[in-house]
């Protein structure tokens, strides 16, 4: 198998390292338009191949999307990240350009890949992605839920006192602020609703640190997360290359679906070889489904925005 990674900064860098410890492919490129960057961190992460004991061959390249050829999966990370105060979709003018040059460029070269978004605004960079490219829609995927519910459990487990690998626990929604949505209903520890040990405003609350769990880090870092940004890219890489059919909240096209059309949005997917294979219906009820409604609205003028970049979708 044979991964590219476009982007070697924090995210993307993290992403490839998570990558290559777990052995996901024999070849993973990383890929930078700074000169010498991604060679540097390709390198940097080879050197713990002995401490760690994955035999993974990591390649930095400098836009040189000839090394990229024939990748299975490709994760997009490139673009500029926030900085404390700005919101996602602040970055909507710089990244769209640059998402939409490295899809042609990527498939240029690898026609058969799945596509993973993570570069923000991410639910309209997906949808640019899918756009841009014309690629089966199963083969465009946006990761932001993954990441999303990892921080939901994080807070979830603060309160609890307990293993986040207990939880259940899942967002979906888009990848803004104001837009995701933290299933609190849905919630389970071992089985049993999180609802019964805890009172509706302590879930409140979690639900709130959740949807600006990322605006959190952005504050405490001067710039976007990496970490658990990384990791969660790299978990929905692993569920591909391994075929694990593992449901992740991912931000997908919709096709009435969820009650939406021609839009990219987080809901739960079987992620495994040929990208997102089926949307699982977790059944909404009616305050959850109008949440959903309200946050396709903000996406859907978001991709809108689009339009006024001269972008042909
Ligand atoms: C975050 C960025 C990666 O939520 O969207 O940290």
């Amino acid at each position: 198998m044979k991964v590219t990674v476009v982007g070697a900064g924090a995210v993307g860098a993290t992403c490839a390292d998570n990558i290559a410890r777990k052995e996901l492919a024999e070849e993973l490129v990383l890929l930078d338009i700074k000169e010498g960057f991604a060679e540097g961190k390709a390198l940097d992460i080879t050197q713990t191949a002995s401490l760690l004991g994955f035999d993974t061959n990591v390649i930095g390249v400098t836009n040189d999307y000839t090394k990229t050829a024939n990748s299975d999966v490709c994760v997009i990370t490139s673009g500029i990240p926030r900085k404390p105060g700005m919101t996602r979709e602040e970055l909507i003018g710089t990244n769209a350009r640059i998402v939409d040059e490295v899809c042609k460029n990527l498939l240029q070269y690898s026609p058969n890949t799945i596509i993973v978004v993570i570069s923000n605004p991410m639910d309209t960079m997906t949808y640019l992605a899918l756009k841009s490219t014309g690629l089966p829609k199963n083969r465009v995927i946006g990761m932001g839920g993954i990441l999303d519910s990892a921080r939901f459990k994080t807070y979830l487990q603060k309160e609890l006192n307990c293993s986040q690998n207990d939880l259940h626990a899942t967002v979906i929604g888009g990848h803004g602020d104001t837009t995701m949505i933290p299933l609190t209903r849905l919630a389970t520890i071992n089985s049993t609703p999180v609802s019964n040990m805890l009172s509706a405003e302590k879930l409140k609350q979690v639900a709130a640190d959740t949807m600006v769990g990322g605006a959190t880090l952005t504050k405490y870092l001067g710039t976007s997360a990496w970490y658990a940004p990384g990791a969660a890219g790299a978990a929905l890489v692993e569920s591909i290359i391994r075929n694990e059919r593992k449901v992740f909240p991912c931000c997908v096209y919709l096709e009435g679906e969820y009650g939406q059309n021609d839009i990219c949005l987080g809901v739960p997917v079987v992620i495994g070889k040929n990208g997102w294979e089926k949307i699982i219906d977790y059944k909404l009820n009616e305050e959850e489904q109008a949440a959903f409604n309200k946050s396709a609205e903000a996406v859907s003028s978001m991709n809108k925005v689009l339009e006024t970049l001269a972008f042909s979708l």
